[in-house]
């Protein structure tokens, strides 16, 4: 596995897979964002009622699927019928909501780096984190690039590095929070993930010269792209990694 420091992030990291233009965080998003020319990809995972993780963002079923109700409450069984891409657009009929498992063999076949963001539904943190975090030591394979976990939540943090200590960590910040210095340090993170619109050229220096690698999130605009850069961010997610490419 390659060491955290070795780790090369891209300019660009295709959010939710390529949110844009495929259903969020399905196979087809991880297709789309490969045949777009992105090189990594971000998506979310948490865990079924019985403790299978799978790709979803929200902690309900309604937004991205045809189900009703909380993942939290509902068995991989009674998931494995439903489709996550008709929302989305008749071409995506049929779109599984991915296990973990089947993802990473998906991204070994595409030569696709990802970002696992670790979204525990409430009060399951330290079981998402641990549970994630065992799945990728176990099943990412060796001859890949060494993924990076993210999550808002410490406590899953926490227990991923438990799991897979060897897999880097960054700390995910959707307003900008005093300790964050002090979470990060506390996780040995190798990262700090923004959202965009905390950031400045000021906040941005001080991440970077606190030595953590910087990315930032949602963007979609090539403008803004590009100022993010001069600050100093690496990478940034966006659902349109080719708007982002082509600059
Ligand atoms: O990991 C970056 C970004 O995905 C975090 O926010 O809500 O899109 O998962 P969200
Ligand atoms: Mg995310």
């Amino acid at each position: 596995m390659t060491e955290s420091n070795t780790i090369h992030f891209p300019r660009v990291i295709g959010h939710r897979g390529a949110a844009g233009h495929a259903p969020e965080n399905t196979l087809a998003g991880f297709r789309t964002a490969a045949a777009l020319g992105a090189t990594w990809v971000e998506f979310d995972v948490a865990l079924t009622r019985d403790n299978i993780p799978v790709l979803l963002h929200d902690e309900t079923l309604e937004r991205t699927t045809d189900g009703t109700g909380k993942l939290a409450e509902k068995t991989y069984q009674e998931l494995s019928g439903l489709d996550a891409g008709a929302w989305f657009g008749q071409a995506f009929a049929g779109e599984p909501i991915p296990r973990l498992d089947t993802a990473v063999a998906l991204l070994d076949t595409l030569g696709l780096c990802a970002n696992v963001e670790i979204k525990p539904t409430k009060g399951r943190a330290r079981k998402t984190g641990e549970i994630v975090g065992r799945t990728i030591a176990d099943k990412w394979p060796k001859s890949m690039r060494a993924p990076v976990f993210s999550s808002f939540t410490s406590e899953a943090l926490t227990a991923a590095r438990e799991s897979a200590p060897t897999i880097p960590r960054g700390f995910l910040m959707h307003r900008m929070r005093r300790d964050w210095r002090e979470q990060a340090e506390a996780l040995d993170c190798l990262s700090i993930h923004c959202n965009h619109r905390i950031l400045n050229a000021d906040r941005a220096r001080q991440i970077r010269d606190a030595g953590y690698r910087l990315l930032a999130y949602t963007v979609n605009d090539a403008k803004r792209a590009l100022q993010l850069t001069d600050w100093g961010v690496e990478s940034v997610f966006s659902d349109f990694p080719d708007r982002i490419l082509a600059i």
